[in-house]
């Protein structure tokens, strides 16, 4: 028997940091948004074990350690039964890209688990799993466009309407999510900065429920982005160049190094891949639309 999952990258369209808690995270009000960037992962009846295929999987670990692994020895050993899954995991997510994708390999091989172990085990359980593994693949499985606090993972969907057109740039190389939250704590402590508690934007609530990209454009924002735009100084000449070419909004995607355009049509953002491309500001630009649903048995 087995079971393939397909499951979406995330962009943040609003990342607000809070200050540092004493269990090491960072509150935080996420408005995440799910696009049609997808991982394909196939769970087989078998020894536990990953293989990863894809065009760019370099620091992809296929041991006990990856993500999805951990997410069928979790949901097993909550069942208990046995964690009897061989994991196949096609990439498409850019790997430590800021788009979730490790995440979203463990919500697939919890939801292809769950098909193959207790197909009526309700999605709040595996939401709860979810958590524990990791502070975006609850939102993996819940897809669609949502605010996430506390750590990222207690959710609330939010009402939204039409279709938004994205460009990904995805940078040569990633950025460890830990290493830039670090650094945004060490910027805010040069500057004395004092990290303020978070709140949703209302512009951008109403842009979202309006289906208004022009505003959503403008309402984009991350705390993040100094961070990452410190480590990795070339990605401002690649937020500045789809910012030329058009775009109603840019900015890094979550802990970055991936960059995210919003365009106003598919038109738009195929014009705007396409010269990001010819500018040789980034490894490859993809378009992509959402909000598109969470991970899916196919
Ligand atoms: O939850 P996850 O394992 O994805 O988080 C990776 C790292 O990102 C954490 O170890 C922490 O350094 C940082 N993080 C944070 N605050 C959050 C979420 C993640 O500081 N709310």
């Amino acid at each position: 028997m087995s079971v393939t999952v397909r499951v979406p990258a995330k962009v943040n369209l609003q990342l607000g940091v809070g200050p540092l808690r004493d269990d090491g995270y960072h509150d935080l009000v996420n408005v995440f948004h799910a696009v049609s960037l997808f991982d394909e992962v196939t769970v087989t009846e078998g020894p536990l074990a990953v293989t990863v295929e894809g065009a760019s999987i370099e620091g992809v670990p296929t041991g006990p350690e990856n993500l999805a692994a951990r997410a069928a020895v979790l949901l097993a050993g909550h069942l208990g039964v046995e964690a009897a899954a061989s994991i196949h995991i096609r990439k498409e997510i850019p790997v430590a890209g800021g788009m979730a994708g490790g995440s979203a390999d463990a919500a697939a091989a919890l939801l292809g688990c769950a098909a193959l172990w207790n197909p009526g085990l309700p999605l709040k359980t595996l939401m709860e799993l979810g958590g524990q593994l990791g502070s975006d693949v609850p939102f993996a499985l819940l897809g669609g466009t949502a605010v996430g606090v506390g750590r990222g993972e207690v959710l609330t969907p939010l009402p939204t309407s039409g279709e938004y057109h994205w460009i990904f740039a995805l940078a040569e190389g990633g950025l460890s999510t830990p290493a830039v939250y670090a650094e945004c704590d060490r910027l805010r402590a040069a500057f004395e900065e004092h990290a303020v508690w978070p709140h949703e934007s209302p512009a951008l609530l109403a842009a979202l429920a309006e289906g208004d990209a022009k505003a959503l454009g403008a309402a984009l924002t991350n705390d993040l982005q100094p961070a990452a735009l410190s480590l990795m100084p070339s990605l401002q000449r690649t937020i500045a160049a789809g910012r030329d070419f058009g775009a109603l909004g840019a900015l890094v995607s979550g802990s970055g190094p991936t960059c995210a355009f919003l365009a106003g049509d598919a038109e738009h953002a195929a014009d705007i891949a396409a010269a990001l491309r010819g500018a040789g500001v980034a490894r490859a630009a993809v378009a992509a639309s959402g909000p598109v649903p969470g991970a899916t048995v196919l």
